[in-house]
Protein backbone atom coordinates (compact mmCIF):
# COMPACT_ATOMS: atom_id res chain seq x y z
CA UNK A 1 0.00 0.00 0.00
CA UNK A 2 1.30 3.68 -0.99
CA UNK A 3 2.35 5.91 1.80
CA UNK A 4 2.34 9.29 1.21
CA UNK A 5 4.70 11.89 3.24
CA UNK A 6 4.22 15.21 3.25
CA UNK A 7 7.57 17.87 3.85
CA UNK A 8 6.79 21.02 5.79
CA UNK A 9 8.05 23.77 7.87
CA UNK A 10 6.90 27.73 7.12
CA UNK A 11 10.21 28.50 6.51
CA UNK A 12 12.44 28.61 3.47
CA UNK A 13 15.53 27.37 3.21
CA UNK A 14 16.07 24.79 5.94
CA UNK A 15 16.21 21.92 3.15
CA UNK A 16 12.83 20.81 2.77
CA UNK A 17 13.21 20.35 -0.76
CA UNK A 18 17.10 18.96 -0.79
CA UNK A 19 15.76 16.51 1.86
CA UNK A 20 12.42 15.74 -0.45
CA UNK A 21 15.03 14.66 -3.23
CA UNK A 22 17.50 12.92 -1.28
CA UNK A 23 14.93 10.75 0.54
CA UNK A 24 13.45 9.65 -2.85
CA UNK A 25 16.42 8.97 -4.30
CA UNK A 26 17.58 6.75 -1.43
CA UNK A 27 13.92 5.19 -1.49
CA UNK A 28 14.33 4.26 -4.96
CA UNK A 29 17.87 3.44 -5.09
CA UNK A 30 18.90 1.77 -2.07
CA UNK A 31 15.64 0.62 -0.88
CA UNK A 32 14.12 -0.54 -4.20
CA UNK A 33 10.91 1.65 -3.97
CA UNK A 34 8.95 3.33 -6.44
CA UNK A 35 8.27 6.59 -5.39
CA UNK A 36 6.11 9.92 -7.02
CA UNK A 37 7.42 13.45 -6.15
CA UNK A 38 4.95 15.87 -5.86
CA UNK A 39 6.05 19.41 -6.02
CA UNK A 40 3.81 22.09 -4.74
CA UNK A 41 6.05 24.92 -4.23
CA UNK A 42 5.95 27.94 -6.94
CA UNK A 43 9.66 28.13 -6.38
CA UNK A 44 9.95 25.07 -8.51
CA UNK A 45 13.08 23.94 -6.61
CA UNK A 46 12.57 19.92 -6.42
CA UNK A 47 11.05 20.54 -10.32
CA UNK A 48 14.32 21.79 -11.18
CA UNK A 49 16.46 19.58 -9.52
CA UNK A 50 14.91 16.62 -10.90
CA UNK A 51 14.37 17.82 -14.42
CA UNK A 52 16.05 20.77 -15.25
CA UNK A 53 14.67 24.32 -16.22
CA UNK A 54 13.83 23.78 -20.09
CA UNK A 55 12.17 20.84 -19.55
CA UNK A 56 9.62 22.40 -16.99
CA UNK A 57 9.52 25.13 -19.42
CA UNK A 58 8.30 22.58 -22.07
CA UNK A 59 5.73 20.76 -18.90
CA UNK A 60 4.67 24.16 -18.37
CA UNK A 61 3.35 25.19 -21.74
CA UNK A 62 1.86 22.06 -22.76
CA UNK A 63 -0.11 21.93 -18.97
CA UNK A 64 1.39 19.18 -17.69
CA UNK A 65 2.37 20.84 -14.08
CA UNK A 66 0.09 21.05 -10.99
CA UNK A 67 -0.87 23.97 -12.28
CA UNK A 68 -3.25 23.04 -14.77
CA UNK A 69 -4.75 20.98 -12.24
CA UNK A 70 -5.78 23.43 -10.41
CA UNK A 71 -6.36 25.87 -13.09
CA UNK A 72 -9.08 22.91 -14.35
CA UNK A 73 -10.51 22.65 -11.23
CA UNK A 74 -10.87 26.17 -10.99
CA UNK A 75 -12.68 26.93 -14.36
CA UNK A 76 -13.67 23.96 -16.53
CA UNK A 77 -12.87 25.96 -19.82
CA UNK A 78 -9.60 25.45 -18.68
CA UNK A 79 -7.34 23.34 -20.91
CA UNK A 80 -7.39 19.96 -19.69
CA UNK A 81 -5.30 18.47 -17.74
CA UNK A 82 -3.97 14.96 -17.80
CA UNK A 83 -2.08 13.27 -14.95
CA UNK A 84 -0.58 10.22 -16.96
CA UNK A 85 0.73 12.71 -19.23
CA UNK A 86 2.22 14.88 -16.94
CA UNK A 87 3.51 12.86 -14.32
CA UNK A 88 7.47 12.57 -15.89
CA UNK A 89 8.72 9.26 -15.46
CA UNK A 90 11.97 8.23 -13.72
CA UNK A 91 13.25 11.80 -13.17
CA UNK A 92 16.44 11.25 -11.06
CA UNK A 93 19.46 12.72 -13.00
CA UNK A 94 21.49 9.58 -11.61
CA UNK A 95 21.42 6.54 -14.33
CA UNK A 96 21.78 4.13 -12.03
CA UNK A 97 18.49 5.15 -10.18
CA UNK A 98 15.25 4.30 -11.23
CA UNK A 99 11.89 4.54 -9.94
CA UNK A 100 11.27 8.10 -9.42
CA UNK A 101 8.33 9.69 -11.29
CA UNK A 102 7.73 13.40 -10.24
CA UNK A 103 4.62 15.87 -10.90
CA UNK A 104 6.07 19.39 -11.41
CA UNK A 105 5.16 22.31 -9.90
CA UNK A 106 5.32 26.02 -11.83
CA UNK A 107 6.20 29.14 -11.17
CA UNK A 108 2.22 30.93 -11.84
CA UNK A 109 1.13 28.66 -8.98
CA UNK A 110 1.54 31.97 -6.82
CA UNK A 111 -1.59 33.44 -8.82
CA UNK A 112 -3.66 30.31 -8.87
CA UNK A 113 -3.11 29.78 -5.34
CA UNK A 114 -4.73 33.20 -5.04
CA UNK A 115 -7.96 31.84 -6.91
CA UNK A 116 -8.37 28.71 -5.43
CA UNK A 117 -8.04 30.45 -1.39
CA UNK A 118 -10.66 32.65 -2.90
CA UNK A 119 -12.36 29.90 -3.99
CA UNK A 120 -12.47 28.03 -0.33
CA UNK A 121 -13.39 31.85 0.94
CA UNK A 122 -16.32 31.51 -1.67
CA UNK A 123 -17.51 27.80 0.18
CA UNK A 124 -16.21 27.41 3.51
CA UNK A 125 -17.60 24.32 4.24
CA UNK A 126 -16.90 22.15 1.19
CA UNK A 127 -13.98 19.85 1.20
CA UNK A 128 -13.17 20.28 -2.83
CA UNK A 129 -11.32 23.27 -2.61
CA UNK A 130 -8.51 21.16 -0.42
CA UNK A 131 -9.15 17.49 -2.65
CA UNK A 132 -7.85 18.98 -5.99
CA UNK A 133 -4.54 17.07 -5.45
CA UNK A 134 -6.46 14.24 -3.96
CA UNK A 135 -8.60 13.22 -6.27
CA UNK A 136 -5.92 13.79 -9.16
CA UNK A 137 -3.53 11.26 -7.13
CA UNK A 138 -6.06 8.69 -6.53
CA UNK A 139 -5.91 7.14 -9.78
CA UNK A 140 -2.14 6.96 -9.99
CA UNK A 141 -1.67 6.15 -6.53
CA UNK A 142 -1.52 2.63 -6.23
CA UNK A 143 1.97 2.30 -9.15
CA UNK A 144 4.01 3.66 -5.92
CA UNK A 145 5.28 2.69 -2.29
CA UNK A 146 5.88 6.49 -1.45
CA UNK A 147 4.29 9.85 -2.43
CA UNK A 148 6.53 12.50 -1.41
CA UNK A 149 4.80 16.16 -0.98
CA UNK A 150 7.57 19.38 -1.12
CA UNK A 151 5.03 21.67 0.36
CA UNK A 152 5.85 25.39 0.02
CA UNK A 153 6.76 27.46 2.71
CA UNK A 154 3.21 28.46 4.48
CA UNK A 155 0.21 26.51 5.67
CA UNK A 156 -2.21 28.25 2.75
CA UNK A 157 -4.50 26.12 0.31
CA UNK A 158 -2.00 24.45 -2.20
CA UNK A 159 -0.35 23.03 1.05
CA UNK A 160 -3.10 21.65 2.81
CA UNK A 161 -4.28 19.77 -0.92
CA UNK A 162 -0.81 18.28 0.30
CA UNK A 163 -1.87 17.66 3.64
CA UNK A 164 -5.04 16.18 2.48
CA UNK A 165 -2.69 13.45 0.62
CA UNK A 166 -0.20 12.73 3.01
CA UNK A 167 -1.06 10.01 5.90
CA UNK A 168 2.19 11.78 8.00
CA UNK A 169 4.48 14.29 7.79
CA UNK A 170 7.87 15.54 8.81
CA UNK A 171 9.60 18.99 9.37
CA UNK A 172 13.00 19.54 8.20
CA UNK A 173 14.74 22.17 10.31
CA UNK A 174 18.32 23.74 11.07
CA UNK A 175 19.14 23.34 14.64
CA UNK A 176 19.53 27.41 15.58
CA UNK A 177 17.02 29.56 17.32
CA UNK A 178 15.14 31.14 14.07
CA UNK A 179 14.87 28.36 11.99
CA UNK A 180 13.16 26.26 15.37
CA UNK A 181 10.80 29.28 16.60
CA UNK A 182 7.60 28.33 14.31
CA UNK A 183 7.69 24.55 15.03
CA UNK A 184 5.09 24.96 17.80
CA UNK A 185 3.06 26.66 15.04
CA UNK A 186 3.39 24.09 12.64
CA UNK A 187 2.08 21.46 14.67
CA UNK A 188 -1.11 23.52 15.81
CA UNK A 189 -1.74 24.73 12.34
CA UNK A 190 -1.63 20.73 11.11
CA UNK A 191 -4.36 20.05 14.41
CA UNK A 192 -6.43 22.63 13.00
CA UNK A 193 -6.12 21.66 9.54
CA UNK A 194 -7.15 18.20 10.90
CA UNK A 195 -10.20 19.11 12.77
CA UNK A 196 -11.27 20.98 10.01
CA UNK A 197 -11.11 18.32 6.81
CA UNK A 198 -11.57 15.00 9.22
CA UNK A 199 -8.55 13.62 7.91
CA UNK A 200 -5.56 13.40 10.37
CA UNK A 201 -1.74 12.82 9.69
CA UNK A 202 0.81 11.26 11.80
CA UNK A 203 3.70 13.39 13.18
CA UNK A 204 7.13 11.74 12.37
CA UNK A 205 9.39 14.34 13.85
CA UNK A 206 11.73 16.89 13.47
CA UNK A 207 14.37 16.23 10.59
CA UNK A 208 17.61 18.06 11.82
CA UNK A 209 19.52 19.56 8.72
CA UNK A 210 22.74 21.47 8.02
CA UNK A 211 23.87 20.42 11.14
CA UNK A 212 27.50 21.68 12.13
CA UNK A 213 29.23 19.85 14.75
CA UNK A 214 31.44 22.45 15.59
CA UNK A 215 28.83 24.79 16.47
CA UNK A 216 27.71 24.96 20.03
CA UNK A 217 24.43 26.45 19.06
CA UNK A 218 23.55 23.46 16.92
CA UNK A 219 24.23 20.89 19.82
CA UNK A 220 22.23 23.04 22.29
CA UNK A 221 19.31 23.88 19.99
CA UNK A 222 19.38 19.64 19.93
CA UNK A 223 19.49 19.28 23.28
CA UNK A 224 16.39 21.65 23.95
CA UNK A 225 14.02 20.56 21.10
CA UNK A 226 14.73 16.64 22.49
CA UNK A 227 14.14 18.07 26.15
CA UNK A 228 10.61 19.52 25.38
CA UNK A 229 9.67 16.08 24.47
CA UNK A 230 11.05 14.19 27.62
CA UNK A 231 9.64 17.07 29.60
CA UNK A 232 6.16 17.12 27.56
CA UNK A 233 6.08 13.32 28.64
CA UNK A 234 6.91 13.54 32.34
CA UNK A 235 4.15 15.86 32.86
CA UNK A 236 0.87 14.58 34.15
CA UNK A 237 -1.57 15.07 31.51
CA UNK A 238 -3.42 17.30 33.94
CA UNK A 239 -0.44 19.49 34.11
CA UNK A 240 -0.34 19.47 30.33
CA UNK A 241 -0.62 23.28 29.24
CA UNK A 242 -0.98 22.53 25.38
CA UNK A 243 -1.87 19.40 23.74
CA UNK A 244 0.33 19.12 21.29
CA UNK A 245 3.48 16.57 22.36
CA UNK A 246 6.13 18.30 20.92
CA UNK A 247 7.50 16.59 17.84
CA UNK A 248 10.45 13.78 17.92
CA UNK A 249 13.99 14.61 16.41
CA UNK A 250 14.67 11.70 14.08
CA UNK A 251 18.04 10.55 15.64
CA UNK A 252 20.28 10.88 12.30
CA UNK A 253 21.17 14.62 11.82
CA UNK A 254 21.97 15.51 8.49
CA UNK A 255 25.22 17.22 8.18
CA UNK A 256 25.92 20.84 6.76
CA UNK A 257 27.69 19.28 3.45
CA UNK A 258 28.93 20.49 -0.10
CA UNK A 259 27.98 17.39 -1.50
CA UNK A 260 24.34 17.13 -0.36
CA UNK A 261 24.11 21.39 -1.30
CA UNK A 262 25.88 19.77 -5.07
CA UNK A 263 23.17 17.02 -5.79
CA UNK A 264 20.45 19.47 -6.04
CA UNK A 265 22.21 21.24 -8.81
CA UNK A 266 20.62 19.69 -11.93
CA UNK A 267 24.04 20.10 -14.34
CA UNK A 268 26.13 17.51 -11.37
CA UNK A 269 26.09 15.24 -13.69
CA UNK A 270 24.29 11.69 -14.42
CA UNK A 271 27.45 8.65 -14.37
CA UNK A 272 28.60 7.78 -10.96
CA UNK A 273 27.06 6.02 -7.71
CA UNK A 274 24.12 7.16 -5.51
CA UNK A 275 26.57 7.16 -3.10
CA UNK A 276 28.83 9.61 -4.05
CA UNK A 277 26.78 11.94 -5.02
CA UNK A 278 25.36 12.80 -1.68
CA UNK A 279 28.91 12.73 -0.26
CA UNK A 280 29.72 9.32 0.38
CA UNK A 281 30.77 7.67 3.53
CA UNK A 282 29.25 8.63 7.00
CA UNK A 283 27.39 11.61 5.23
CA UNK A 284 25.73 9.00 2.68
CA UNK A 285 25.49 6.80 5.43
CA UNK A 286 23.40 9.22 7.95
CA UNK A 287 21.13 10.23 5.11
CA UNK A 288 20.21 6.46 4.16
CA UNK A 289 19.49 5.93 8.12
CA UNK A 290 17.32 8.51 7.94
CA UNK A 291 15.24 7.87 4.94
CA UNK A 292 14.95 3.87 6.04
CA UNK A 293 13.65 5.29 9.98
CA UNK A 294 11.10 7.68 8.40
CA UNK A 295 10.49 4.52 6.20
CA UNK A 296 9.72 2.46 9.05
CA UNK A 297 8.00 4.96 10.86
CA UNK A 298 5.47 5.98 8.43
CA UNK A 299 4.47 2.43 7.80
CA UNK A 300 4.01 1.31 11.75
CA UNK A 301 2.24 4.33 11.84
CA UNK A 302 -0.18 4.90 8.98
N1 LIG B 1 22.56 19.33 4.42
C1 LIG B 1 22.88 20.37 3.65
N2 LIG B 1 24.17 20.80 3.56
C2 LIG B 1 24.49 21.87 2.81
N3 LIG B 1 23.62 22.58 2.09
C3 LIG B 1 22.31 22.21 2.13
C4 LIG B 1 21.87 21.09 2.90
N4 LIG B 1 20.53 20.99 2.75
C5 LIG B 1 20.16 21.99 1.92
N5 LIG B 1 21.23 22.73 1.53
C6 LIG B 1 21.21 23.93 0.67
O1 LIG B 1 20.47 24.94 1.33
C7 LIG B 1 19.67 25.69 0.40
C8 LIG B 1 18.21 25.60 0.79
O2 LIG B 1 17.78 24.25 0.69
P1 LIG B 1 16.35 23.85 0.13
O3 LIG B 1 16.27 22.38 0.16
O4 LIG B 1 16.09 24.53 -1.17
O5 LIG B 1 15.43 24.49 1.28
P2 LIG B 1 13.85 24.74 1.31
O6 LIG B 1 13.22 23.78 0.38
O7 LIG B 1 13.49 24.50 2.74
O8 LIG B 1 13.64 26.16 0.93
C9 LIG B 1 19.96 25.10 -0.97
O9 LIG B 1 20.95 25.88 -1.58
C10 LIG B 1 20.51 23.71 -0.65
O10 LIG B 1 21.40 23.26 -1.65
MG1 LIG C 1 11.97 24.20 -1.26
Amino acid sequence: MVTAIATINLKGGVGKSTMTAAMAEIMAGSFGKRVLLVDLDPQTNLTTMMIGGERWQELNTSHRTIKALFEQALDSRAPAFDIDRAIQRDVSPLRSVTGIDLLASSLDMIEISEEVAAWQFDEPDSLEPLSVLKNAVESVAHHYDYILLDCPPNMGIVTRNGLMVADAYVIPTIPDVLSTYGIPQIQKRVAAFAEKSGHSLKALGLIITKYRKSTNLHRTTIQRLQNAVLDFDALRPEDRSTTERPPNVIPFWVPDAIAIAGAADYGSGSSGTLAKRYGGGEVFETLEDLTEHVMMNAKIYT
